[in-house]
């Protein structure tokens, strides 16, 4: 049994306080972090009760922690993940090394459809035991919300027990868990040359049932050259609107499609990968609320661009910053890392990268309303770091877990 109440005392800087009513945020206030040095947070029933300065700390609570010398900021939010998932890609990794292209990859049957085939070959049961795992880990790494996709099965079947896996997830895990459906994720070999084919199985055989099971907040499409085009994107979205599940879509990683105007058509939440962007995407983005997501992990694993953050921050708009922790394009689901490498190849602050990590985040994937800042009445959702004196600390030691304790609720 949690404590009732928490009271963490003597925090050194408490980050990430915001009002109820802010939804995230953009352009030049991203690089601004309301913080309290020398404060106190007290936890109620696993809500923030209130905080403030140690001077007007209650003096008494069920259990005490002692955070001095130490920051305390919203866990990170990491709004795109595939971490459900079988087996691993380091054969792939190794070919990458030796000079083949993610692309030249996939071309030959490896890819997504390599993970496909393993994951289709997996007990739901073993899915489950590897992903509480990931987890565990990403939780010792401080992220306490995760959204995590299907799109490894590809078939009715495998793309069910995926979503029926982090159903389990969401009842097992102390993290808040989103679950989006991306059976658009690619085409199975056998739908190759019959795109109809595969585009009814999804709108007409695996949405139904996904939606009567309410296994998924969100719907995915993976919008590229030699996956899914813009109109088949469009279909699928409108399918999904349907089903009530609003779009977080895949665009721009290797081409410009116009996929983040069609994407913005539709309303969705999120626009994810966008390494490459074109002065028309920036100024569609600017007419919506859609989120900007960029995954610097992939483009650090794959060599590829890093989304230009500093131009979609300078031209007003709001980004998140997520993990799109896979087996083939970004093995790994530090949020820390991620931070640092936002700060270091995408010239972002350490302020702008941990409002993106966190409340932007939280938006990403419409946890808004209960995570992502430091709020009366939010989820008490905390980092405790090790020891440190200021947050840019946190991104400068790149490659060290910065946290000491991840607290979460539900
Ligand atoms: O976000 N781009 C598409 N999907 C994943 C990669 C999936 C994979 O290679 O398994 C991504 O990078
Ligand atoms: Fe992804």
């Amino acid at each position: 049994m949690p404590p009732r109440s928490l009271l963490i005392h003597h925090i050194g800087l408490l980050c990430g306080i915001r009002s109820a009513h802010e939804r995230f945020v953009s352009g030049a206030s991203m690089r601004n972090l309301p913080c309290l040095q020398n404060a106190y947070l007290l936890i109620e029933n696993g809500r923030i009760k209130s905080f403030g300065d140690m001077s007007q700390a209650p003096d008494r609570a069920e259990e005490m922690l002692d955070a001095s010398g130490r920051i305390v900021l919203p866990a990170w939010c990491d709004s795109h993940t595939h971490l459900v998932f079988a087996g691993s890609r380091e054969q792939e990794f190794t070919d990458r090394l030796r000079g083949l292209t993610y692309e030249q990859i996939a071309a030959r049957g490896g890819g997504i459809l390599n993970s496909a085939a393993k994951l289709n070959a997996t007990p739901q049961e073993k899915l489950l035991e590897d992903a509480l795992l990931r987890l565990e880990e990403i939780q010792s790494f401080g992220t306490g919300a995760v959204e995590i996709k299907s799109g490894y099965g590809l078939t009715t079947d495998g793309e069910l027990k995926m979503l029926r896996v982090i159903k389990r997830l969401k009842e097992l895990s102390p993290l808040t868990i989103k679950a989006t459906f991306l059976g658009a994720h690619a085409y199975p070999a056998e739908y190759k040359n019959n795109h109809r084919a595969y585009l009814n199985l999804l709108i007409n055989e695996m949405l139904p049932r996904i939606a009567a099971e309410g296994l998924a907040d969100f719907m995915d499409v993976f919008c590229e050259q030699n996956y899914f085009s813009v109109e088949e994107m469009e279909q699928l979205l409108e399918a999904g609107t349907r089903y009530g599940l609003q779009g977080k879509v895949h665009v721009n990683q290797f081409s410009i499609l116009r996929g983040v105007q069609a994407a913005v058509k539709h309303g969705c939440r999120s626009v994810d990968h966008l390494e490459l962007l074109s002065d028309e995407d920036v100024s569609s983005l600017q007419q919506c609320d859609t989120m900007p997501v960029a995954l610097p992990g992939c483009s650090f694993f794959l060599g590829i661009p890093y989304t230009p953050a500093r131009r979609l921050i300078d031209s007003g708009l709001p980004m998140a910053l997520a993990s799109d922790f896979n087996p083939g394009s970004a093995p790994s689901g530090n949020m820390n890392f991620v931070n640092a490498l936002a700060c270091i190849q995408m010239k972002l602050l350490p302020e702008e990268a941990l409002n993106a990590s966190t409340i932007n985040g939280a938006y990403a994937m419409n946890v808004h309303d209960t995570l992502g800042s430091v709020t009366p009445g939010k989820i008490a959702n905390l980092i405790i770091t090790k020891p440190a004196q200021n947050i840019a600390e946190l991104p400068y030691y790149f490659g060290r877990n910065p946290v000491e304790k991840t607290i979460l609720f539900k």
